[in-house]
């Protein structure tokens, strides 16, 4: 399937042009909060969920941060400036996610802030950022229509997830979807897609269902898909309901030859937790799995397993908060001699690239994602994924894809004039 092609926007400011040209003197925006790195250290935040519903995925963003901080440390640091990380555990709760960000933002300084596995949290701390001027970076895959000066995206969005899969999913399966999600923005907007494609490929939904968060109880739902007999279950629950829901499927007697869940959300993390027999035959699309073969994953997964023990398992979120605390790093050292701030720190890393454990990324100099290389993967007994897809290119991050018309640029996402 084509991808709608973008752009035609001019190259465009740097963060604060925009408050700078309303008027704002310069000497208001030093006096606003601006976070700035001073002497022989950078001040960095972790944000992301030690406990809490989403804590089984969310532990391991965390960790793959503070390794790649190590690395970067015992490598020298940046231009001889160490990274200081400042952990905050935001509990799987929007709401202490935006209080911690104030504390790392406002209390911290940090100049940077890396974190969030869930949307809901991104969208409640993006205030915080954008009110500050300060930088968050934002490893999770996600539903895109997003666009702020303020975050730096480094996971899919649906045109890297979803553009390849469904269509793949419609001709090995048949086309009568079930969709099932969490109930938060990223499963409802992941799904408008998903109906968006089908339609185009004369699908159709049997039914869509959305549950609490944390929850655990899916035999209603597993009922229905009895009833409805989908060939496919398009699923984007997350945290801990993702084992439930593959622990009452398999337990239902339901058979994934005829009936397999394809996910979003399903990673390695999940189904260590679950056991590999229940996610058996289930199917999961991401830029990123374990078992692929690259020379930079084979360093990636013996650095975390050397740390974090020899059944530690990586995965299409911990790949990317790792590599994006690289690609922090590079920005940063590309303004040696300069004023390391957010916005400073935003720029420099328009354009960087980093050859990352799921090959060469890069981050778009317009929308500030990422361009990543797409796979599709099935679950094995072994609790890994076995590739059986994968694009021979790196893809264009495009967070508007399925809106044509609309484009993300340094100024925002502006409308495009047919
Ligand atoms: C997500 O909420 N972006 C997984």
């Amino acid at each position: 399937m084509a991808q709608f092609s973008r752009r035609g926007v001019v190259k465009g400011v740097a963060g604060l042009a925009g408050a700078a040209t309303f008027g704002f003197p310069q000497i208001w925006i030093k006096n606003s909060g601006l976070a700035r790195a001073a002497g022989g250290e950078i001040k960095v935040g972790v944000l992301y969920s030690l406990t809490g519903t989403t804590a089984i995925i969310e532990t391991s963003l965390n960790q793959a941060t503070l390794m790649a901080i190590e690395e970067i440390n015992a490598a020298g640091g940046v231009n001889g400036r160490k990274l200081v990380p400042v952990v905050e555990d935001p509990a799987s709760d929007p709401a202490t996610f935006a209080e911690k960000a104030r504390k790392l933002v406002i209390g911290e300084k940090c100049v940077s802030v890396f974190g969030s596995y869930t949307s809901a949290s991104r969208k409640a701390v993006l205030p915080i950022f954008e009110r500050y001027h300060n930088l968050y970076w934002y490893p999770t895959l996600y539903e895109g229509r997003e666009c702020s000066m303020n975050v730096i995206y480094t996971g899919a969005v649906p045109n890297q997830q979803q553009r390849d899969f469904v269509p793949w999913l419609v001709k090995n399966f048949g086309k009568r979807f079930y969709l099932i999600g969490s109930n938060y923005i990223y499963p409802k907007e992941e799904n408008n897609v998903c109906k968006i494609l089908l339609q185009k490929l004369g699908g159709e939904v049997v039914g869509e269902e959305y549950v609490p968060l944390g929850h655990s109880e899916f035999s209603s739902v597993i009922e229905k898909f009895k009833n409805t007999k989908p060939n496919v279950i398009f699923s984007t629950v997350v945290g801990d309901s993702v084992v439930a829901l593959h622990r009452q499927y398999k337990a239902a007697g339901l058979d994934p030859a005829k009936m397999p869940m394809a996910s979003l959300t399903t990673s390695e993390e999940e189904v260590r937790a679950m056991g590999g027999e229940f996610a058996l035959g289930h199917f999961t699309s991401a830029p990123y799995f374990m078992s692929y073969e690259s020379p930079e994953n084979a360093k990636f997964v013996a650095a975390i397993q050397s740390k974090y023990g020899k059944n530690a398992v990586t995965n299409f979120v911990s790949e990317p908060a790792y590599f994006q605390v690289h690609l922090f790093a590079q920005a940063a050292a590309k303004l040696a001699g300069s004023d390391l701030t957010p916005p400073t720190i935003r720029e420099a890393a328009w354009g960087q690239e980093y050859k990352a454990p799921e090959g060469l990324v890069k981050i778009d100099g317009q929308n500030s994602h990422t361009y990543l290389w797409p796979k599709i993967g099935e679950a094995q007994m072994n609790g890994q994924f076995k590739i059986i897809e994968q694009s021979k290119e790196w893809v264009e991050p495009d967070p508007y894809w399925a809106y044509p018309g609309q484009v993300c640029t340094p100024k925002g996402m502006v409308e495009k004039k047919a």
